[in-house]
Parts: structure tokens; C-alpha cells; sequence
């Protein structure tokens, strides 16, 4: 009776396989997620991306509203007194909503949870008048944590201050420009989650748990058609590039499949003179057959073009 022992093997496979599923259907939701503690790079993160981003009530039509702006603080805004060091501070204007750290710090992780709320105030915190953020080291029970810091409990200073002290060139607008990433759908093509397979070299180590306590959503991506994304900011810094090469992929890339973005510099350039995108286009085309010996200029774009927090954003993934 050959067959019957094949079957007999056939069952012993199938418990084990149903019986091995089970145990993680059972015992994965009993695993603390939220324990782990956030390193400083999700702190950053979370900080600069704010609530939430993708379909929510406070940007429905995923506008890049509602979100915080980073700030590269170079002199202290009330006193105007030089600092040592340029600080890093992320600015809720009033109605902006806080990221999930601030609202319920229990996830944030044990000791950072404790700092953020005893010595950096951050329940003090209101919505309706805004507050500023900077990371700041601490000690809890003998070990050394970041914390998230509420500056405008500690110092007084008021998002209003701090904009109005720093140069447009000193602000970052990654959390808008992540909204920008959601709503173009840069995921269907690119990951921001570099694998161990990958070369490290060129793509960066792969994230920790801890990197992505509070975010919403991750953007891991769907699959890899184009390069990880994770770590682009510390090998391609050059905003040049960036800017052509979302205005038309093929300007530096010649077989590029990406798609070009030139509508999200808006109708309007920095000067505020209208951008002629056909006239461009028929240069453009005049440079590909040869008539043109260079291709024309990539338009500026104005300060708060959706293409400026993009760019931004990109920059921002060191
Ligand atoms: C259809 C697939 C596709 C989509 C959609 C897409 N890309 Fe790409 N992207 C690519 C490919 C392929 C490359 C590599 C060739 C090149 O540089 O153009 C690339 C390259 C890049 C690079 C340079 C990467 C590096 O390693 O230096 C950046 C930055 C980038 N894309 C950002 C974006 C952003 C932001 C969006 C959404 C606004 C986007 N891409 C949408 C396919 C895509």
C-alpha cells in the first residue's frame, strides 16, 4: 500500500504547515509593537511628517495641508543672539494636529516616553496656538534617551518666532512634500525600505523596527521597479538634478521609464512669471533632433509650489 504511506507524509506536512500558521496568527498580535522604543530616526520623522499622511478629514484631497515645517534654526529667535550650532526645529503653527508621539507618547517607547512628557513638556502642547520641536538628549533611570523637546513650554518661543527669524533657504517642507509623494503615487515604483539583498553601498542599511514608531503610513512601497529611495538624500544632494530631472526623467536619465512632474511646479515660476510648458516642450523636442545644441532650462520654482516640498522631502531621506 505505497500510496497510503504517501498520503500519511502528505497529512504529517499539512499539520505541521497549518499548525506553524496558526502559531502566528496567535501569537503575533500578542507582540508589543508599540514597546519598542523609537530611534532618533523616527523621531525625526514623525516630527517632520506631523499627524498623519494620505486620506484623512485634515487634507482631503491630500493638498499637503496641515503639516509642520522643519526649520535648520541658526540664531534664537527671541533674543536674536547667535547659536553655536545650527538647531533643528519643527514648527506647528496653530490648528496644525501633532504627530502620534505627542498625542498618545506611550508609543514613543519606555524612558523617551517619560522625558518627552516630564522635561520636555509636550502635553503642554495646544493645537489651537501651535508649538515648536526640537529632539533634545536626556537621562532616564541611568540611560541615555532622545527626547522630543516642546520649545515654546521651555523657551517661550512661538511658532510665529521662529518663522519669522529664519530665511526660506533654512526651511524644510518634507512633510508636505510626503503628502506629494502619497498623492503621485511614487510607490508603485519606488520603496522606502532598502533590503539586506541590496548593495549597501549604494542603497543605504536596511531600517530598524524602531525607525518607524508613529508613522502613518510607512510608503514601503508595493514592489521595486526603480531604485529604494530610503537613503537618496545622502547620494544625490543636488537640487539641480532633483529639479530636472522631475521635470523631464530623460533630461539626465536618456531610457528613463519614470514619468515626468513638471505640473507640480504650478502655473507660476519663482519670479511669478507664467511657465510657457509648451514652448518648453517645442524646444525640448527641437534639442532632441539635433537643431539645439542644449536642451532649455528647467523653470525655478516658486517657494510654495508643490514641487519645492518634493523636493525637499527627497533631500530630507539621508
Ligand atoms: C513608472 C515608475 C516610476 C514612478 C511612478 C516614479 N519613478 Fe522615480 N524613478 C524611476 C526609475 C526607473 C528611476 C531610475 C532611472 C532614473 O533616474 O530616471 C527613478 C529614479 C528616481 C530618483 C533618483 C534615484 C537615485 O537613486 O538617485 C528619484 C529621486 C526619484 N525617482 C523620485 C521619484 C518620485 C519622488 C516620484 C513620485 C513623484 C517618482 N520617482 C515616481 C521610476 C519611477
Amino acid at each position: 500500500m505505497a500510496g497510503f504511506r504517501e498520503y500519511k507524509i502528505g497529512t504529517r506536512i499539512f499539520a505541521l504547515a497549518f499548525g506553524g500558521s496558526m502559531c502566528i496568527t496567535l501569537l503575533l498580535p500578542s507582540i508589543n509593537i508599540a514597546a519598542v522604543s523609537s530611534t532618533d530616526i523616527a523621531l525625526a520623522k514623525s516630527l517632520s511628517a506631523g499627524h498623519e499622511t494620505g486620506f484623512n478629514l485634515d487634507d482631503p484631497f491630500l493638498q499637503g495641508k496641515n503639516k509642520p515645517y522643519v526649520v535648520a534654526l541658526k540664531a534664537d529667535p527671541k533674543s536674536g543672539q547667535p547659536l553655536a550650532e545650527p538647531l533643528t526645529v519643527y514648527v506647528y503653527q496653530a490648528g496644525t494636529t501633532f504627530p502620534p508621539g505627542i498625542l498618545h507618547p506611550r508609543i514613543l517607547g519606555a524612558g523617551i516616553e517619560e522625558l518627552s512628557v516630564q522635561q520636555g513638556h509636550i502635553g503642554e502642547a495646544k493645537k489651537d496656538a501651535g508649538a515648536v520641536f526640537t529632539v533634545s538628549k536626556g537621562e532616564y533611570q541611568g540611560k541615555a534617551h532622545s527626547f522630543i523637546d516642546n520649545l515654546t513650554a521651555s523657551k517661550g518661543w512661538s511658532p510665529a518666532d521662529v518663522l519669522r527669524a529664519a530665511k526660506d533657504e533654512d526651511i524644510s517642507q518634507a512633510g508636505k512634500g510626503k503628502t506629494m509623494f502619497v498623492r503621485e503615487g511614487c510607490w508603485w515604483c519606488h520603496t522606502l525600505l532598502p533590503e539586506e539583498t541590496q548593495d549597501w553601498q549604494v542603497f543605504g542599511a536596511p531600517p530598524m523596527l524602531g525607525d518607524f514608531n508613529g508613522e502613518s503610513p510607512t510608503a514601503f512601497g508595493s514592489d521595486r521597479k526603480a531604485p529604494d529611495l530610503m537613503h537618496v538624500g545622502s547620494r544625490n544632494s543636488s537640487k539641480e538634478w532633483m529639479m530636472m530631472h522631475f521635470f523631464n526623467p530623460r533630461l539626465v536619465q536618456p531610457h528613463s521609464i519614470m514619468p515626468r512632474f513638471d505640473y507640480l511646479w504650478g502655473e507660476k515660476d519663482a519670479d511669478g512669471k507664467a511657465i510657457n510648458f509648451a514652448q518648453w516642450r517645442t524646444e525640448y523636442d527641437e534639442y532632441r533632433e539635433g537643431k539645439r545644441v542644449t536642451a532649455p532650462d528647467v523653470p525655478s520654482y516658486a517657494k510654495d509650489s508643490e514641487i519645492r516640498s518634493l523636493i525637499d522631502f527627497m533631500l530630507s531621506l539621508k
